[in-house]
């Protein structure tokens, strides 16, 4: 895992859109997980956390026979709410990511949430590829299971690749209202001033393996210095929770640097600052979904990028979407409890 010489991190990659554009299912579809049918009223109200290690990536992407090396260990993915009353979730998941998918239902068009995700993403400079759900919701579409999108394209008749392109010009012409210019991925020659359409199918999983595949090339691609590993811990709290057999615990999404079983810890509480000691390191298994109740991985240490749930003594006040510090032995905790506070 090295680049020039450097160590780098993982991927963080947010997932955005509206509600039920496909979010949590398309990550459903890279887990083979059942998430999204487990969600009360099948909406997501947390924001959630999936390490995908590069072996899964490879494999996943192993038909598109490109240039598919990983120099980075894995892709974390945050999921997050599209319901509109989650518009701090969605700010919180993409101030934390190094670049986003923005999920567009093909029935439906540009939503008033995909326009938010995307003015959000955009204030903060992110890059974003757009995943074009649902395409096996077009009248006769032929099932090719998994498939690159370019192969499961050339199965279909004439009637369902007409409706694709009118519905595609459509929700090109909608991102351009919104200044934005866009283009399938495959026929994209000017990356990076126009942002890449890939269409997809959460459930038949067509489209799947050219967007892993995008993320990964791309960040490898433009973001090595950003994805260079570096020692300071870097990391903020996304839920705060009670876990039967654990108490109040943290999920929290540990961007650079490393955590330790037994480290001192400072976090920002709703009455103060929060002083204690990570009591436990758990991680769930590799394809699964952190804010979903299962076995957890116990680690004496970890390093970024992951998702965490952290437990320890005294964290019912503490405040989501904060940063946790890390005291070392050098430094002075009353100036730690202050900039946690600063939050
Ligand atoms: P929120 O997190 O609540 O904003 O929704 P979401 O974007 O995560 O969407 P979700 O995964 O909950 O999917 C919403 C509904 O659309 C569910 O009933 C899914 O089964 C369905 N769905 C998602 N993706 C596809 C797809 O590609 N094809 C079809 N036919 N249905 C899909
Ligand atoms: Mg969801
Ligand atoms: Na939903």
């Amino acid at each position: 895992i090295e680049e020039g010489g450097e160590k780098l991190r993982s991927i963080i990659c947010c997932i955005m859109g509206h509600v039920d554009s496909g979010k949590t299912k398309l990550l459903d579809c890279i887990r083979g997980t059942n998430v999204q049918e487990g969600e009360a009223g099948g909406i997501t109200q947390q924001i959630g956390a999936t390490y995908f290690p590069a072996k899964n990536i490879r494999e996943r992407t192993r038909e598109l026979k490109a240039d598919a090396k990983l120099k980075v260990p894995g892709l974390l993915v945050i999921d997050t709410p599209g319901h509109e009353s989650f518009t701090n979730l969605r700010s919180r998941g993409s101030s934390l990511c190094d670049l986003a998918i923005l999920v567009v239902d093909i029935t439906h068009g540009l939503q008033p949430q995909t326009i938010e995700s995307l003015n959000l993403l955009r204030m903060r400079n992110t890059e974003f590829i757009i995943a074009l759900n649902k395409v096996d919701r077009l009248y006769g579409w032929k099932t090719c299971k998994n498939a690159p999108i370019v192969k499961a394209m050339k199965q279909q008749n004439k009637d369902v690749i007409n409706e694709f392109n009118l519905r595609l010009k459509k929700i090109i012409n909608e991102f351009q209202e919104q200044g934005l210019n866009t283009e399938l991925y495959y026929k994209n020659k000017d990356m990076g001033e126009t942002f890449s359409i890939v269409p997809t199918s959460a459930i038949s999983g067509e489209g799947v393996p050219d967007l892993l595949l995008w993320l990964v090339q791309w960040a490898q691609k433009t973001m090595v210095e950003k994805l260079t590993y570096v020692d300071e811990v870097q990391c903020t709290v996304l839920e705060v929770k009670v876990i039967e057999g654990h108490g109040t615990t943290i999920d929290v999404v540990l961007v650079n640097g490393e955590l330790h079983e037994g480290e001192q810890i400072v976090v920002c509480g709703l009455q103060g600052p929060i002083v204690t000691t990570i009591r436990a390191l758990l991680t769930p298994h590799p394809m699964k979904e952190l804010r979903v109740k299962g076995t957890y991985l116990h680690h004496k240490e970890i390093k970024a990028a992951q998702g965490i749930k952290i437990t320890a003594q005294g964290l019912e006040h503490a405040i989501a979407g904060t940063s946790l510090h890390v005291v070392g032995p050098d430094d002075d905790i009353e100036a730690m409890k202050e900039s946690a506070m600063e939050d």
